[in-house]
């Protein structure tokens, strides 16, 4: 067992936001996946107060060892969600966690109060990469954005906080120090890193939403890097991701001072990695200890 803020897993080895769809896999697998959930915990797609079509297509561009998507947070917004998505994903056999993402103090307010209320909910997950539309400035690049937000929505909700940093930064210690400064209660990270496709015929960036985040194995390095500097400088738990593919990884993330391990496109090309991680790990931690 591994105590998270307070929230008891059976493992340390959760989803990445918006990379598995429990529900489609739920319509897909049947009740088997309830059985054998691969994660301890389920972190939901991020959810904005209104719905978001999402970007055009394509969406999707394979890179070596990698993956760049350029989803735009296509999501029912709050209401939906309340409405459809949380009574299925409180089904799931583990805590839930719902990652939200909002433009202002105002709409994660709105988002804060509408989840945090909620007995299914065990965390909020705060997606901060996108811009506060007062300053301009992307809050997850900036501290006091960041310490900013936090003061205003912590006293909103009694549920655990985890900040979702940025890799698209020089540093990402300043802002993980000023989120755990604001109240934060974890923080995790990498979301991915700004990167694009080109298309030579069309001289055009080839996704249709123009640029996009780099995101699997080949931004594990990256991770990892950032992952120990952040662990190394805060005192809140770390959730590290970033490119997880095996269990070696996940002891890589965890011997870097990360405290759980999520798993983000692995899972895309097995839906069942997240158990296979988990068991993976346990070799590797029982070999390392051993
Ligand atoms: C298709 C796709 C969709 C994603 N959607 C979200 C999202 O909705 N919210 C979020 O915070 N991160 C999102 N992410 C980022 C992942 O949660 C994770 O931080 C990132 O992909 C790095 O982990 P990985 O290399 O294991 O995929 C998405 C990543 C991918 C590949």
């Amino acid at each position: 067992m591994v105590d998270f803020c307070g929230i008891e897993l059976r493992h340390p080895v959760i989803n990445g936001s918006g990379t598995f769809d429990a529900i489609a896999a739920r319509r897909a697998f049947g009740d088997e996946l309830l059985d054998e959930f691969p994660f301890s915990a389920f972190v939901s797609k991020t959810i904005t107060p209104e719905p978001r079509a999402g970007n055009p297509p394509p969406r999707l561009w394979e890179t070596p060892s990698g993956l760049i998507n350029s989803i735009g947070l296509p999501n029912k917004g709050l209401d939906g969600f309340l409405a459809d998505d949380l009574p299925q994903l409180a089904e799931l056999p583990v805590p839930l966690i719902v990652s939200v993402m909002g433009t202002s103090h105002d709409e994660f307010s709105r988002l804060v109060d509408g989840v945090g209320g909620r007995d299914e909910v065990a965390a909020i997950e705060l997606n901060v990469s996108c811009p506060n539309v007062k300053s301009g400035l992307i809050v997850g690049e900036s501290p006091e954005e960041a310490k900013s937000l936090l003061g205003a929505i912590k006293p909103l909700t009694d549920r655990p906080l985890i900040v979702k940093l940025t890799p698209n930064v020089a540093d990402p210690v300043p802002v993980a120090e000023a989120a755990a400064e604001g109240g934060a209660d974890a923080v995790s990270l990498i979301n991915t890193l700004r990167a694009v496709a080109f298309d030579p015929d069309k001289a055009d960036r080839w996704l249709g939403g123009g640029s996009g985040g780099l995101s699997g194995p080949a931004v594990r390095a990256v991770a990892l890097a950032q992952v120990h500097s952040v662990a190394s400088s805060v005192s809140v738990p770390v959730v590290a991701m970033g490119g997880i593919s095996t269990g070696r990884d996940a002891a890589e993330m965890l011997g870097a001072g990360a405290a759980l391990v999520a798993v983000g496109t692995e899972s895309f090309r097995d839906p069942a990695a997240g158990a296979r991680i988990a068991d993976e790990l346990d070799a590797e931690l029982a070999r390392i200890s051993g």
